[in-house]
């Protein structure tokens, strides 16, 4: 096998980075689904496939698959890939990585007159940022028959529009989407490499993670409902301010997620939205968002029980209702053994340092192991930032990812 290019792979990343919203210095980059960014950025992925060879093709919800045919085009096919999407003022690696660095694979193996029996795709995985409709990972979801037409007919984005209406205004075919879904068996494996998100690798300086299980999201939407009222006016024992019974719903929830048992769980409440929003009112109203984190099922519905009791407590002690909408519960995933083993041959044989990992982010993946056995490849994060304009891996270490990739796709 021919060596992975860490030039090349750092010419794609640098070049799809450019497609951004927020370009102004330290803003980082912003590429939400389906605007003019991450639609230009969509033909710039498309045209570096087709310049490696690669058959380009995409499905109704608009995952894009760039194939490498196999010899045998009656065997079920092997996947990579990972997103192009990101949060609001992001880097330029998570998901991107994973995609630059599987059509780089792809070049490999294919340079290295390498035919494999199987067809191998790079896929870019529509939309696994909730950024714009508030839910992860569009189109492995679809794919794995969890997001049905129904369903995208009632996600909503900031301005009211829906995601189907979203993709029949981009023409996409949108009697089409059940075709979208797999089956058990219409994937013979799944392989993503995606940048660490954490510090584990870059601490021990380990360049390949494997990827044992991935943790799953549970969110809600939860809006709190107190008495606005005059912030000098109002004594401090009168009061029902909804952004202090926010804040200790919050500080509970912190405890809940710091003493769980579970091998690995997290607790976030990333968006507060306080009503008037004046120095001077107190609060009447609070909307924010809970998401918990697990690598078991377990551990998440225990938390889910405890915060019921912490519900009760807080409108007990300010007064006030709370309401709290389940919008998502996902399950989280074990990783395929017969892919890990794989991947853990692959770094035996190229005598490259690895160690074994769960993700607390969530990937693609999960939701393409509901259907296919599935596994993942982790590089180093510095510092273990993403989500971060300060994010940031070596391109060197992107390579040695993409070696141990290319090698356990064929
Ligand atoms: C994915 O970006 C996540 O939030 O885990
Ligand atoms: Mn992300
Ligand atoms: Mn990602």
């Amino acid at each position: 096998m021919i060596k992975a290019s860490s030039a090349e792979i750092r010419r794609i990343l640098e070049n799809i980075n450019r497609f951004n919203s927020t370009p102004e210095e330290g803003e980082g980059t912003t590429r939400v689904l389906f605007t003019e960014p991450e639609l230009e950025s969509r033909k710039y992925i498309k045209s570096e496939m087709e310049a490696v060879g690669l058959k380009v093709t995409e499905d109704s919800v608009g995952n894009i698959f760039g194939t490498l045919e196999g010899s045998d085009p009656t065997l079920s096919p092997v996947w990579t890939g990972s997103h192009i999407d990101t949060v609001l003022n992001a880097g330029m690696f998570d998901g991107m990585a994973g995609i630059v660095c599987g059509i780089e694979a792809l070049k490999m193996i294919s340079r290295s007159g390498i035919t494999p029996k199987r067809s191998i795709s790079v896929i870019v995985y529509t939309s696994e940022e909730p950024t714009r409709f508030g839910l992860s990972c569009l189109g492995s979801r679809t794919m794995a028959g969890a997001l049905t037409p129904e369903d995208m007919k009632r996600l909503t984005d900031k301005d009211g529009k829906t995601l189907y209406g979203v993709l029949t205004e981009l023409g996409y075919d949108v009697s089409a989407l059940p075709d979208v879904v797999r089956r058990e068996g219409d994937v013979f494996a799944s392989l993503e490499l995606h940048i660490e998100q954490n510090r584990h690798l870059d601490d021990a300086k380990i360049p390949v993670g494997i990827v044992r299980g991935i943790c799953a999201p549970t969110n809600y939407e939860v809006v709190i409902k107190g008495v606005q009222g005059h912030a000098g006016g109002m004594a401090m024992e009168d009061r029902h301010d909804a952004f202090m019974a926010c804040c200790r719903f919050a500080l509970e929830l912190e405890k809940l997620a710091k003493s769980s048992q579970g091998e690995y769980v997290t607790a976030t409440i990333g968006r507060v939205r306080v009503y008037p929003g004046a120095v001077n009112v107190i609060p009447g109203y609070v909307g924010f968002s809970v998401d918990i984190r697990s690598i078991d099922m377990e551990s998440k519905e225990i938390i889910m029980a405890q915060l019921e009791k912490v519900k009760a407590a807080v409108e007990e002690e300010y007064g006030v209702s709370v309401e709290m909408r389940l919008d998502n519960h996902d399950i989280p995933l074990k990783c395929s053994e017969t892919v890990l083993n794989v991947v853990r041959d692959v770094c035996k044989d190229t005598e490259t340092e690895s160690m074994e990992l769960i993700s607390g982010p969530y990937h693609d993946s999960l939701f393409v192991g509901r259907f296919a056995p599935a596994a993942m490849i982790f590089v180093p994060s510095k510092n273990g930032i993403s989500h971060s304009k300060d994010e940031w891996t070596d391109f060197e270490d992107l390579a040695t990812g993409t070696q141990v990739l290319a090698e356990s796709l064929c």
